[in-house]
């Protein structure tokens, strides 16, 4: 199956003083989504950002032609219903959240796409991923964490792979169009790894915004993920 890829860069790694400004500069060099991770310090430790920041950045995820770039929404958060719906009203295009999270997976899942978003199911690393056949129906993203959430700048686990492997078959063998992103420790190095693995869209936040020139390095992941 020939898959588009698409590069999302995580602006947890941003410079939180000039967001719009970072949105739009990522957008420039090549961005195809824009990863907005929210943290509650509650199921990570971690807090970040909240759905009047998204409302204040959808208008600057546009490209320079005025085209809408999707605000792929991340939440760790718990519980999960009420926020997912407040982020579908500030703007967010894709919403993913972790099924610990949620009393009621199902539920939640038809609450995100009733509410105009396409909806995604997030797996740990020690995450088992067999729930995603109950409500693979509803699924429109699965991501998987390639390291514990709650952080950016942490090392890739390997065992990311594998799971990665697995989702591939099961999404293939649904028919379904269903996007498998990953995300934590993605740099230019490691990137062809998860895309030979399967998985087609990558979250990179410190790998990107960890450098001045944004574009080398999405240039530069394009190239790894294009040769053969
Ligand atoms: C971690 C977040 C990631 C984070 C990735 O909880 O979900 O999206 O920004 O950061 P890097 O690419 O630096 O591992
Ligand atoms: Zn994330």
């Amino acid at each position: 199956m020939s898959r588009t890829f698409r590069i999302a860069p995580s602006i947890l790694s941003a410079d939180f003083a000039a967001l719009g400004a970072e949105v739009r500069r990522v957008i420039d060099a090549g961005a195809d989504w824009i990863h907005f991770d929210v943290m509650d310090n509650h199921y990570v430790p971690n807090l970040t950002f909240g759905p009047m920041v998204c409302e204040a950045l959808r208008k600057h995820a546009v490209t320079a032609d005025g085209r809408r770039v999707p605000i792929d929404v991340h939440l760790m958060v718990q519980p999960v219903d009420a926020l997912a719906q407040a982020f579908a009203q500030a703007g967010a295009d894709l919403i993913s959240f972790h099924p610990e999270a949620s009393a009621h997976v199902d539920r939640t899942l038809q609450l995100i796409r009733a509410s105009g978003c396409q909806a995604g199911l997030v797996f740990n690393p020690a995450s088992s991923i067999e729930m995603l056949e109950w409500v693979i129906d509803k699924v429109d993203l699965v991501l998987v964490m390639s390291v514990n959430p709650g952080f950016g700048g942490q090392s890739f686990i390997d065992s990311a792979l594998r799971k990665i492997e697995r989702l591939r078959g099961t999404i293939d063998a649904s028919g379904r169009d269903i996007r498998l992103e990953v995300d934590g420790g993605i740099k230019v190095d490691n990137i062809r790894r998860v895309a030979d693995a399967g998985a087609d869209t990558f979250v990179a936040g410190s790998a990107i915004f960890g450098q001045s020139d944004y574009r080398a390095v999405i240039d530069a992941m394009r190239a790894r993920l294009a040769a053969a």
